[in-house]
């Protein structure tokens, strides 16, 4: 069966590259869909790096401070991820931490055909300090979202979206474990649902 390409991009840890890679394996929910062609981070230094080589997965890093001196370094450095992800021939592309701004050039090269994850209820909590933004407005119920991803940061429809009720007893450090322990199971349903909406195209 003719499996769906992935190209997951990282920037830290890569949690959720991880929980994507290890659903693409035997068991998981997209081994019969889905394979990962590529990993590429940002960062030289990101620990997801690490993780992917030792799977044996494809990885590639494009250290977005070596194109400063470019002319245009945000439009030279995507139109480098565009290249490896053509030469990966990815059919979708999910961004798992990916922590840099995206220029209409790559978003509409990829429209559709890229997703993110966002630590919380979108629209609500947009921003790099979604999980510590919610703690502090003391909001009762937190979340993560998977959406499409557009111009605008954390915009985009919708695909899918998780919540869980804060305890009395929740730390920062509490809420951010159990919201990343949901995005390790939304962000590989999302891409099933994907996966099968290009495959029935
Ligand atoms: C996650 O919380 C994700 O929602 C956000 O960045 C974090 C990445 O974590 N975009 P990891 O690198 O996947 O562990």
């Amino acid at each position: 069966m003719v499996k769906i390409k992935l190209g997951i991009l990282i920037s830290g840890n890569g949690s959720n590259m991880q929980a994507i890679a290890n659903s693409c394996q035997n068991c998981g929910i997209l081994a019969d869909i889905a394979t990962v062609a590529v990993v590429i981070s940002n960062n030289p230094q990101a620990k997801g790096l690490q993780w992917a080589e030792k799977q044996g997965l494809a990885t590639a890093v494009v250290d977005h401070k070596s194109f400063a001196l470019a002319t245009n370094p945000r439009l030279e450095f995507e139109q480098k991820l565009y290249q490896i992800l053509q030469q990966y021939s990815v059919d979708l592309v999910c961004l798992a931490g990916f922590m840099r701004l995206l220029t209409p050039f790559f978003v509409n090269a990829w429209y559709d055909r890229l997703i993110n994850i966002h630590p919380s209820l979108l629209p609500d909590f947009k921003g790099a300090n979604a999980v510590s933004d919610a703690f502090l407005a003391k909001v009762k119920i937190v979340g993560c979202t998977t959406h499409f991803v557009r111009e605008q940061m954390d915009s985009g429809p919708i695909i899918l979206q998780q919540s869980l009720v804060v305890n009395e007893d929740d730390t920062l450090e509490s809420l951010k474990t159990r919201i990343l322990a949901l995005e390790h199971q939304i962000y590989p349903q999302t891409i099933k649902i994907i996966c099968n909406k290009i495959l029935q195209n």
